[in-house]
């Protein structure tokens, strides 16, 4: 008899809630609004006031980068629940390595050089790291509203009780809207913790050379960017005494404020509807060519709401942005293997909708992408000649990069955080060409072979890596090489490197090329002069064509 009732009571049950709040944004916040904590109080004494704390030696620092073959590869997605496409479990297709710019960080196999290996070759000495790196995992930015809108059509057809949804689309008839914008979500502070820990194991005998001042870290003001810094600080240092183990340097990231970790905001052409949307452009015609069998699959499932292109974009957002802020997502295996490939690309090419980050916005295909990384060029330039800067032609911060005390010169570990801004426009500006090498990406066809992933140029937590050698080891460094997401990258297309199978060009060789580099770069002209779009097959080098 009652489980008559409730298998009567259950579907009528479904679809009244479902008409009050599928759709609707759900928020909540912890701790709750009520309760506060007095840190130290009677019933709590902290450490300190308890005692008993028994001996804490620490034994020697790591040099894992030194010593450790073979070197374990990243996958780096725990806890996450690892999604399938349409096409069912296939386990040498990962969903998650197709979402572009919000792909978690994984260990990228090559980009160009097989046989070299992250760990520093056998004859060299390691004598310096820096290291810039991307925020981990965060909910969906201000700029891009496609989950937000999708949950919005959403509630607008369940207010008007339009909405029925069937087969794969069922789950939206109780489906509502969890994510929050812009900060870090647990799994990015879990990613930043973790790649703290990982840095210190590879890197971490090179703190035995600061000897008289703690190391200066830097990071940008912005809410995510502070969690970002600080998390990964408790995972290298020690979450018990990191406030005190080095400086934590946070530089203003807003418009019109000179910020080389944010250079986006210093650069006004890059935020000009017509050249730095110009991602966008070319994305929605690549969205036009891939989403029209998803249309028509999709489509009968539901109806009340216009499966538009923008909306099934918004859907593949929601698939990374969910997993990524909640664990999982049922949006992920509506779309076939093809069409994450497709998504993948779509970020590539994109700005607006996704995120200002790839080729046709901050990378080789916009005319403001290397300008926007010279100034992080320049700073490295600084840092490995020990010479102070003294022209400020870039977004380089005067104030805070003529001190020694905010900016200097003699640290064995650097450490910057950055966007994917920031990583994609650094790689332009440092002429990493084999990342260019396929050319201009066209908007009706992914080109087979392409060299320009963005999931490996700027996930989640991504990571640009200079390891500064000797080669023999010695006190004096010798080598530079660069290692982007674990991979080594060929240094060829920097004038006066030579071809070098573990990627290694000679110091002195490096600096002059990047000088010369420098001095091809007119970030007053490329950020802020009054000109048109140019045409994009004629940029590969991310300048203003001369
Ligand atoms: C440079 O940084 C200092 C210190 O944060 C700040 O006061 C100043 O406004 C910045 N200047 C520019 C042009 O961004
Ligand atoms: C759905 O949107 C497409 C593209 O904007 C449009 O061509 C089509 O007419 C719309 N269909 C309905 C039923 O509104
Ligand atoms: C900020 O950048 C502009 C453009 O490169 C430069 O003219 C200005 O001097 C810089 N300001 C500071 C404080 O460095
Ligand atoms: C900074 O420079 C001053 C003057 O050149 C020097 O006395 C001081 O030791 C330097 N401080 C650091 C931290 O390098
Ligand atoms: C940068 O790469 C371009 C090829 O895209 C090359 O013409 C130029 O000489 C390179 N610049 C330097 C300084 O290596
Ligand atoms: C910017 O300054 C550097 C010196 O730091 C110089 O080499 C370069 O030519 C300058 N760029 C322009 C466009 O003046
Ligand atoms: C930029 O140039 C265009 C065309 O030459 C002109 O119409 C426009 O007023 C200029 N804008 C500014 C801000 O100078």
């Amino acid at each position: 008899m009652l489980a008559i009732v409730l298998l009567l009571a259950l579907p009528f049950c479904t679809a009244e809630s479902a008409s009050s709040y599928a759709g609707s944004t759900v928020v909540n916040s912890y701790p709750p609004p009520g309760a506060t904590n007095t840190a130290v109080d009677t019933y709590f004494p902290d450490a300190s006031q308890v005692g008993y704390a028994g001996p804490s030696p620490t034994g020697a620092e790591p040099a894992a980068i030194v010593t450790a073959v073979p070197f374990s590869k990243v996958e780096g997605v725990f806890p996450l629940s690892r999604p399938n496409s349409a096409d069912g479990a296939d386990t040498t297709f990962n969903v998650m390595r197709h979402w572009g710019n919000f792909a978690p960080m994984y260990s990228v196999e090559s980009f160009g050089l097989p046989d070299a290996s992250p760990v520093i070759p056998e004859r060299c000495g390691l004598n310096g790291v820096h290291l810039l790196m991307r925020h981990g995992a965060r909910y969906p930015a201000s700029d891009e509203p496609g989950p937000s809108q999708f949950a919005s059509e959403i509630h607008a057809a369940t207010s008007k009780k339009a909405l029925s949804v069937t087969g794969d689309l069922k789950f939206l008839a109780t489906w509502t809207y969890k994510l929050a914008t812009t900060s870090l979500t647990p799994f990015g502070r879990e990613s930043m913790f973790s790649n703290g820990v990982a840095f210190r194991y590879r890197y971490g005998e090179l703190l035995n050379a600061f000897t008289d001042h703690l190391p200066v870290f830097r990071t940008t003001s912005i809410d995510r960017m502070v969690d970002a810094a600080l998390t990964f600080a408790a995972g290298f240092f020690d979450v018990r005494t990191y406030e005190t183990d080095y400086h934590q340097e946070i530089i203003i990231q807003e418009n019109n404020f000179n910020n080389t970790l944010a250079p986006c905001e210093a650069c006004p052409n890059a935020n000009s509807e017509d050249i730095g949307n110009f991602g966008d452009t070319q994305s929605s015609k690549w969205a036009n060519a891939y989403l029209q069998d998803a249309r028509r699959r999709l489509q009968p499932m539901i109806q009340g709401v216009n499966l538009t292109i923008s909306l099934l974009v918004g859907m593949q957002e929601l698939c990374a942005l969910e997993t990524v802020a909640l664990g999982y997502s049922k949006f992920c295996d509506l779309f076939t293997e093809e069409e994450w490939e497709g998504y993948e690309y779509y970020a590539v090419t994109n700005d607006l909708i996704v995120n200002k980050d790839f080729w046709y916005t901050c990378g080789p295909g916009n005319p403001t992408g290397a300008a926007q990384g010279l100034g992080y060029v320049q700073e490295l330039v600084s840092r490995l000649t020990h010479t102070p800067i003294n022209v400020w032609n870039s977004s380089t911060n005067g104030t805070l990069d003529s001190s020694n005390i905010t900016f200097p010169l003699d640290q064995p570990i650097y450490v910057d955080f950055t966007h994917g801004v920031g990583i994609a426009s650094v790689v332009t500006a440092l002429n990493f060409t084999s990342l260019a090498a396929t050319g201009p990406l066209p908007t009706d066809h992914i080109p087979p072979h392409r060299s320009y992933i963005s999931s490996q140029i700027a996930p989640f937590s991504s990571q640009l890596v200079a390891q500064v050698l000797s080669c023999p080891a010695s006190e004096e460094p010798t080598h530079i090489r660069f290692l982007l997401n674990d991979a080594v990258v060929p240094l060829t297309g920097i004038h006066g490197c030579t071809e070098d199978s573990n990627g290694l060009c000679a110091l002195p060789s490096f600096i002059s090329g990047m000088h010369e580099r420098i001095g091809q770069i007119d970030f007053a002209h490329d950020c802020f002069a009054n000109y048109t779009m140019p045409n994009p097959n004629n940029i590969i080098d991310g300048r203003y064509p001369s």
